[in-house]
């Protein structure tokens, strides 16, 4: 069994569709073993309480510089035997030290279809009001690998979904998670969990 640690920073609607695929036994190779916050509020803990997985709250405005943060992040994910690494909805942009030490091992979601409407202050409602702006009639969600360049790793998923008309960044955030979002990462984290395991604890 692959142990994820799912690192959130506000609703947690991602962890959620991680908690309920879980239940319907859809991770047979994973176990969502920890979940950390950046926001000491953020509703994901509740959500990750509620379903019995151990928290922590890791908040960047504690530490000097963002290498200690992903130093004191690396120590948590280490006690916690991490093998898997998922950003869903964590706003916080990690070293380069960091992704390189988990390359292969940390994976996001994002609200759009990369190359399109990604990179930094691309996050949350921003990602989908630049869609409307820019007219597009698909956008989507992207599953893919973390590396230093922001949204910039291979890409492991994608599901397009259409902008309706009278679309406002808010329907169409809910679209974009309903339909793309909470299918395609679930599904990444089943894939990843079986090509680790298919390689007997060999992570690449
Ligand atoms: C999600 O739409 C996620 O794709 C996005 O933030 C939202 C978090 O929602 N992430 C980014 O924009 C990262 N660039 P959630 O907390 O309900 O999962």
């Amino acid at each position: 069994m692959l142990n994820i640690a799912v690192l959130v920073s506000g609703g947690g609607s991602n962890l959620q569709a991680l908690i309920d695929a879980k239940t319907r036994g859809e991770l047979p190779r994973g176990r969502l073993a920890l979940v950390v916050s950046s926001k000491a509020r953020a509703y994901a803990l509740k959500r990750a309480e509620a379903a019995g997985i151990q928290t922590a709250v890791l908040r960047p405005a504690d530490y000097p510089s963002s290498e200690h943060y992903a130093e004191a992040l690396t120590a948590l994910l280490t006690e916690a035997k991490t093998d898997l690494i998922v950003l869903a909805g964590f706003l916080v942009v990690l070293p380069k030290s960091f992704t390189q030490r988990f390359a292969g091992r940390i994976i996001n979601v994002h609200p759009s279809l990369i190359p399109s409407f990604c990179g930094p202050g691309y996050y949350g409602l921003r990602v989908h009001q630049a869609a409307l702006d820019y007219g597009v009639k698909l956008t989507g969600a992207t599953v893919h690998y973390v590396t230093e360049v922001v949204d910039g790793g291979r890409i492991i998923l994608q599901k397009g979904v259409e902008v309706h008309p009278d679309d406002t960044p808010e329907t169409l955030q809910r679209r974009v998670m309903e339909e793309a979002e909470w299918v395609i990462l679930p599904k990444a984290v089943a894939l990843l969990c079986d090509k680790f395991t298919n390689t007997e604890g060999e992570l690449p």
